[in-house]
């Protein structure tokens, strides 16, 4: 069933709660390296600004593990947000602390206060009742806009919703819209391309889309898990031991489901893990020992590319290889090139290290939808529910 919206209910002139994924990037300074989370939180809150609401932010940035840390402040983001709103944004020291009470019970229609990183109370991972009512009491319509975090259950994207009126911003919409499309309504053919370095945090989502694409591919270190599974030798290639029989299954499932499941067909090998290491590319079957595979070979950039020349929906999820270092960025910056230009296709990236990939090469504007959850676009993808969206009200 779908859920309410900010749209679907009477805000005007309200005090609203709006929990955000302000999980941003920050370098050692305490700069903003990527403000897409910020950005992509915009839409809601200019609509709240629209329906003179006063508005209260608020998230968590890392894992303070329930301190205050002032290195997870989300003091950053509030500058940011002021320039990007071109308004003050009004910074609590604290979360439920008398600093934040006082600002939020002083806020007037039109200005906007951001809490403290709810994560310096342990009371926020554990989804305490008392502390989601407490952060509840301060407001009188709770948004959750976190799609990063919807796939935690904690008190300020759940457990809040037991105290207001709960409703999506646009973001969560949207993200909803083009992830839920693609699953349950795709254009076809349909094609996921999954990388990253483990099966066994993939298995959920390979498994779940054998049910649903017509083309798989795979890439990153995951790859070789499969290469071993079918009795070859890896190298020194990140490999999984215990899942070598999951790998044969998921094959087996493929074919049991007439899905085209493709596996690299050659790789770049490198002597050690360093940016400018000796490589070369050798067969899939031929991995020397001492070397370890960090990215698939250009066969296999060459042959994915043309299996996604005809997909009509992409799901990608997951690098094709260590893209960090140039020298192994190619597999990953072919795939992103490939989908940037595709048309009339439906290219969906689900966050994380893709989302990360494809900005590095500036395709992002190529792209039709970029999730920002990482985790929770991989939840989403493997069918879960979420329950920060399972809490909000139904239309
Ligand atoms: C993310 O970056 O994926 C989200 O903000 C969730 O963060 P978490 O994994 O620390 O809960």
């Amino acid at each position: 069933m779908s859920k309410k919206t900010v749209r679907d209910i009477d805000l005007k002139g309200k005090k609203v709660l709006v929990r955000c994924d302000f999980n941003v990037p920050l370098d050692e300074n305490r700069n903003i390296t990527d403000n897409t989370r910020i950005v992509a939180a915009l839409p809601t809150i200019k609509y709240l600004l629209e329906n003179n609401c006063s508005i209260i932010l608020c998230s968590h940035l890392g894992r303070p593990k329930g301190e205050f840390k002032k290195e997870f402040s989300l003091e950053p983001v509030a500058v940011e947000l002021s320039k990007l709103l071109d308004k003050q944004v009004i910074m609590a020291k604290d979360v439920i602390g008398e600093d934040a009470k006082t600002k939020a019970a002083n806020l007037k229609e039109g200005e906007i206060l951001l809490l403290e990183n709810v994560r310096f109370h342990r009371e926020e991972t554990d989804n305490d009742p008392e502390f989601s009512k407490t952060l509840a009491s301060m407001a009188e319509v709770y948004v959750n806009d976190a799609f990063g975090a919807a796939h935690r259950a904690h008190a300020s994207t759940v457990g809040v919703a037991s105290y207001l009126p709960a409703v999506s911003g646009f973001l969560i919409e949207k993200e909803l819209k083009f992830l839920g499309d693609a699953l349950n309504n795709p254009q076809r053919p349909f094609m996921a391309i999954l990388g990253g370095a483990k099966v066994s945090d993939k298995i959920g989502v390979i498994d779940s889309l054998l049910e649903k694409v017509d083309t798989l591919m795979i890439g990153g270190g995951m790859a070789y898990t499969f290469f071993k599974a079918q009795g070859y030798g890896v190298g020194n290639s990140i490999c999984e031991e215990d899942k070598l029989d999951l790998a044969l299954s998921l094959m087996e499932k493929a074919k049991a489901k007439g899905v085209k499941l493709m596996l690299p067909v050659d790789t770049r090998v490198g002597k050690e893990f360093k940016p400018d290491t000796e490589s070369k590319t050798v067969a899939w079957t031929d991995i020397p020992d001492e070397w370890e595979g960090f990215d698939i070979g250009e066969k296999t950039m060459e042959m994915y590319s043309e299996e996604l020349r005809r997909a009509k929906t992409v799901v990608w999820n997951g690098p094709l290889g260590l893209f960090e270092f140039d020298q192994f960025a190619k597999g990953t910056n072919a795939i992103a090139k490939v989908l940037s230009e595709l048309k009339d296709a439906t290219t969906i990236i689900g966050g994380g290290d893709s989302a990360a990939a494809v900005r590095k090469a500036g395709l992002e504007d190529k792209m039709t939808h970029i999730s920002t959850g990482g985790g929770a676009s991989l939840e989403f993808l493997e069918g879960k529910k979420l329950p920060g969206i399972e809490c909000l009200q139904d239309k």
